[in-house]
């Protein structure tokens, strides 16, 4: 039986398939590679002496996924395929209402079809919204405000929806924080199109000399240092919820989990960490405040602790020099392999 993954070679997919494949899974990947590289495939290959079954296919190509499940003996579904900026979002509303509500209302219905109802969603900490009081507990008022944090709210319901009408399924939603940082090898990472919108790819970016300077957006927010503070968690951390995550599916049911550190830091503690772990400088200017931004955001993670037996256990030194090595051994990411240019 194998673990399909939906997305697996973007970001958090391919720093996912490396743990599943360590934990002795087969796994099956299904990307269009619009946000991704086919060299990831060989990296993760390099890194486990495993290999991942791929189909280059996207997911509101029905035919596709039917072609996959009736190939495969498949057990569970990893979901995390789907556009994914903010910014993109708000300029083209019908392309990812379009993407990441078809392509998971196909998947659920091929899913259904062929009798697998153990599903994880790559959900996201963007739908509580603002207003809430930290640390953010699984209960808190959710909210979205832009068009991509509305398709992962969303996608919640769809699959609270499913669950009640079919007690079969098993849906485990997960509600990342801030995932930054890279594999240790320094053989994947994150790999953004042209000019990051997050703050940990551009840093490793103006370290590196691509960029002049990082804007740091906002300096008089109400926190220890004025700039925002966010819970930042560890790429492989993230991945090894999800194997955790694959054990709750077990017994059918509904759940919703944070992952996060539970730990709150600002823009310039993630700075200063980064300058004293990798001794490069990092040259910045405050800007004033971005649109949609919260001041402060970070987790309250004790229902995956004791529920999916889950904690973070890398700090934010790891996540700086993990980021950095994946940075000057890739100065390009994948470019090789692209089928874009960035920058
Ligand atoms: P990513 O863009 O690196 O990975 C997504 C992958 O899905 C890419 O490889 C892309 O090519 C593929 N894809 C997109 N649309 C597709 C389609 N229609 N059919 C097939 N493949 C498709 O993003 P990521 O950072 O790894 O994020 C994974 C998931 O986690 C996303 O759903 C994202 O919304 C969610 N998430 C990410 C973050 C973050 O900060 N990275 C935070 C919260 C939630
Ligand atoms: C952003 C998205 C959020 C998404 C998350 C993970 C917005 C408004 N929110 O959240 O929906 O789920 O990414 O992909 O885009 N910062 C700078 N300079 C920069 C970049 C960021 O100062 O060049 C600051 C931000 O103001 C924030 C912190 O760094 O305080 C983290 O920013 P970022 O990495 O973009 O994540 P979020 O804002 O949490």
């Amino acid at each position: 039986m194998a673990i399909l993954v939906t997305g697996g070679a973007g970001y958090i997919g391919s720093h996912t398939c490396v743990e599943l494949l360590e934990n002795g899974h087969d796994v099956i990947v299904i990307d269009n590679l619009s946000n991704s590289s086919l060299d990831v495939l060989d990296r993760i290959h390099t890194l486990t002496n495993k290999k991942v079954t791929f189909y280059k296919g996207d997911l509101l190509d029905r035919t596709m996924l039917e072609t996959i499940f009736t190939g495969h003996s498949i057990e569970s579904v990893i979901h995390f395929a789907g556009l994914k900026a903010v910014g993109e979002s708000v300029e083209q509303p019908n392309r990812y209402y379009y993407t990441n509500l078809m392509s998971t209302l196909h998947l659920l219905q091929v899913m259904d079809k062929y009798n697998v109802h153990k599903l994880v969603f790559s959900s996201s900490a963007t739908v509580y919204g603002t207003g809430n009081l930290m640390p953010l507990n699984e209960e808190a008022r959710l909210s979205a405000v832009n068009p991509y944090g509305r398709t992962k709210l969303m996608i919640e319901e769809m699959l609270a929806d499913h669950y009640r009408s079919n007690q079969a399924w098993r849906f485990i939603v997960l509600r990342y924080f801030n995932p930054i940082g890279a594999h240790p090898s320094g053989m994947i990472g994150e790999d953004p199109a042209g000019r990051p919108n997050n703050l940990m790819p551009y840093v490793t970016q103006v370290a590196v000399g691509k960029l002049p300077e990082l804007n740091i957006f906002g300096d008089d927010y109400s926190t220890h240092d004025g700039t925002g503070v966010r819970d930042y968690i560890h790429v492989v951390d993230l991945a090894l919820g999800h194997i955790q995550a694959l054990k709750k599916t077990a017994e059918p049911g509904y759940h919703t989990y944070n992952l996060g550190t539970g730990q709150g830091y600002s823009v310039l503690d993630v700075i200063h960490t980064f300058e004293e772990v990798n001794g490069n400088p990092v040259p910045y200017r405050v800007q004033g405040r971005r649109s949609g931004d919260a001041a402060v955001c970070y987790a309250d993670v004790e229902k995956a602790k004791k529920e999916l037996n889950w904690e973070a256990t890398r700090g934010l030194q790891d996540m700086c020099r993990d980021a950095w090595r994946w940075q000057v051994q890739n100065p390009n990411g994948y470019q090789k392999a692209r089928s874009f240019q960035s920058n």
